[in-house]
């Protein structure tokens, strides 16, 4: 029996969830499965983004299962308001953030590409410590040793998993003493893995070669700001955020979540694509060591992606529901 909390968030977060509950239930896996609350409605419901008794419940769990949530975007700061992910992942120590991108049988899709983001998740620009003075604002980026040598060790033991190729991206012409430092910690740490072939890539230079080569990519491991843009493209060249899964791992605790975010654009309509949380779920299960199950999620999601029918982001016209039955009921025949 697995303890699996759901947590929903903002916006389509809340259409994708259930979706996926319904995806959960129908594996035959026996799994406890409950909700908890976070994001930014909490917030303004309860002066906190990720309540004491969600963060306890996540710690709980063996594994937490997350949609989007909001951040209002400003140029001020929301006072006492912090990021529910970010939050999360810093709190629990969710170091390594895995993002696949991987060709689904769709027109949108390029063919042949097979590659891991692996993104540092707890520092760099993200440790939001940020200063205004008047007209002039100051971040801080954090970069350690330690956070980039174990970043990179999950990096290197997945591409060793994997087609053994690991590119290790950086800004360290521009940045020395931060990304500089992140590029040396990761070949640091490859010396233990001689068969993997590592390699690293300029920042700027990687993002046209991601475009211009995708195929020639395995896995990728980068500073937290570089990896959520860079995942971002990854994703727009296999299908768009309404297909790319990720994983936020740390040694104890563990929370799957899309890649996309509340989406207010099309949020109440029921008609957002909840592939993306299927595919979250199947790293989950996976992660769990339900192998088996997973392989027939990502199975069942690729055949009603080729056969339809498919949601408005990818051209069709089947709603959330719609679309989940669909995987249902071709995950039911596997
Ligand atoms: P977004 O990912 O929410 O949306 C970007 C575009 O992709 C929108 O046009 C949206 O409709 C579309 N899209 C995203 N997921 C989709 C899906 N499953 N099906 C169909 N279409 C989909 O990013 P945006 O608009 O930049 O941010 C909106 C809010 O989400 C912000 O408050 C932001 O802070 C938050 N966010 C949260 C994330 C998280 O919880 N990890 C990640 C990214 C953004
Ligand atoms: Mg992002």
């Amino acid at each position: 029996m697995y303890k699996i909390l759901l947590i929903p968030g903002d916006g389509i977060g809340l259409e994708v969830i259930p979706a996926a509950e319904r995806l959960l239930q129908a594996t035959g896996l026996a799994l406890e499965l409950s909700y908890a609350d976070a994001g930014w409605e909490t917030f303004q419901k309860t002066g906190n983004s990720v309540p004491e008794g969600t963060l306890e419940r996540v710690k709980a769990a063996d594994a937490t299962l997350a949609g989007a949530f909001t951040s209002p975007s400003g140029s001020q700061k929301v006072p006492g308001f912090k990021g529910a992910i970010r939050h999360l992942r810093r709190t629990l120590d969710l170091f390594a953030n895995l993002r696949p991108a991987k060709s689904r049988p769709i027109p949108g899709s390029l063919q042949n590409v097979d590659m891991l983001m692996v993104r540092e998740n707890t520092q760099g620009l993200y440790v939001e410590q940020e200063r205004r003075y008047g007209d002039v604002a100051i971040a801080d980026a954090v970069i350690t040793k330690g956070a980039s040598e174990r970043v990179a060790r999950v990096a290197l033991s997945e591409a060793r998993r994997r087609r053994g190729e690991l590119a290790v991206v950086h800004k360290a012409n521009v940045l020395p003493l931060t990304t500089g430092l992140f590029l040396e910690s990761a070949i640091g740490v490859s010396k233990d893995f001689p068969d993997v072939r590592v390699y690293d890539l300029i920042v700027d230079a990687a993002a046209m070669k991601l475009v211009r080569d995708p195929q020639s990519f395995d896995v990728l491991v980068t500073t937290n700001l570089f990896g959520d843009i860079l995942s971002d493209l990854m994703a727009g060249l296999v299908g768009g955020l309404g297909l790319a899964p990720s994983a936020n791992l740390g040694e104890h605790h563990a929370i799957f979540e899309p890649v996309h975010g509340s989406a207010p654009d099309i949020a109440g309509r029921g008609v957002a694509n909840p592939a993306a949380t299927f595919l979250t779920a199947a790293m989950m299960l996976n992660h769990l060591g339900e192998e088996e199950v997973a392989r027939k999620i990502d199975q069942a999601v690729d055949q009603v992606l080729m056969e339809g029918p498919r949601t408005g982001d990818l051209g069709g016209k089947a709603t959330t529901r719609e679309f989940a039955d669909a995987v249902i009921e071709a995950l039911n025949h596997l």
